[in-house]
């Protein structure tokens, strides 16, 4: 594996693959890898010639200065892992290499439309302009025929969808279905910050989720069977963000679909933490 910390070694690099006939798959991540990223990592050398892999955590897209500063960093171990999943390429830029115009520069603004004002839109105001900032300097360096993205980020996906035309970048959006824990815990970089108790209680934001799912194919009534995934994340110590099934069309998400609207599809998707604990946890499971 190749480890670059400059672009312009990278795209150098990169155009003279190109230029042989290389296809470039591009998994962009914030480190503290797992078995999910992994999975990208094998479907884009499975669809692509060169694997490109991202270790950059954003200071941009962070709402919230203490899950920055916390944001868990296990650079030796991820470098193993590409390895052996046989990553072709590294790219660790420092934040200079990243953001040279400073990070209190005017940033660009993405028309993310309501994409940006629900869900985690609403409870991390900014966050979706960070990720849209840094993804649009990852792809100008990069240049990717496909970009490898996990489900698990649902509305995540979905912004990037939408800034790939906004940006004219041709990669082609492939989204990864979600990784789960034997238990049906959601893989997640923030998992690791969870004490031994909180793990084991966070698999009630699978079970609220499955539980959506079973009741929603039984023909159940949704607002019933929402008010009672609520009243069960809750008894299982969770906050809630959000508990709620969306409807996913081309530009955007509708909430809480009526029966009219179901030839969309439907999600379940949620965000919480458990009372006390500083982690944000958020999942979602197709309909
Ligand atoms: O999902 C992530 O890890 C990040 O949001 C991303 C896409 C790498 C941008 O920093």
């Amino acid at each position: 594996m190749y480890l670059f910390k400059q672009k312009d070694e990278l795209r150098h690099y990169l155009n003279t693959a190109k230029q042989q006939g290389a296809t470039i798959g591009f998994v962009p991540t914030m480190g503290a890898l797992h078995e999910g990223h992994l999975s990208l990592i094998r479907t884009a050398k499975a669809q692509t010639s060169l694997t490109v892999c991202s270790i950059f955590v954003n200071p941009t897209q962070f709402n919230d200065p203490a899950d920055f500063e916390k944001y868990p960093i296990t650079i030796e171990k991820d470098i193993q892992m590409l390895i052996a999943a046989g990553t072709d390429v590294l790219f660790l830029p420092a934040v200079a290499e990243m953001y040279p115009e400073g990070l209190s520069a005017p940033a660009p603004h993405y028309d993310f439309g309501a994409l940006e004002t629900v869900l985690e839109g609403a409870h991390r105001p900014g966050h979706f302009q960070g990720v849209g900032r840094i993804v649009h300097k990852l792809l100008d360096i990069v240049q990717p025929h496909k970009l490898f993205m996990g489900q698990k980020d649902l509305q995540q996906c979905l912004v990037v969808t939408r800034l790939l035309p906004l940006i004219d970048s041709p990669a082609e959006m492939v989204i990864c279905p979600t990784l789960r824990e034997p238990d049906g815990l959601a893989m997640s970089s923030r998992n690791m910050r969870l004490g031994p108790d909180e793990r084991k209680n966070a698999v009630a934001l699978y079970q609220a989720l499955s539980y959506i799912k079973t009741g929603l194919a039984k023909g159940g009534s949704l607002p019933d069977i929402l008010a009672a995934a609520r009243l069960q994340l809750q008894s299982s110590k969770f906050e809630m963000d959000y508990l709620d099934v969306i409807a996913v069309k081309d530009d955007g998400i509708i909430l809480s679909p009526e029966q009219a609207v179901t030839d969309l599809p439907m999600y379940a998707v949620v965000a919480a933490r458990m009372k006390g604990s500083p982690v944000r946890l958020i999942d979602n499971m197709q309909m």
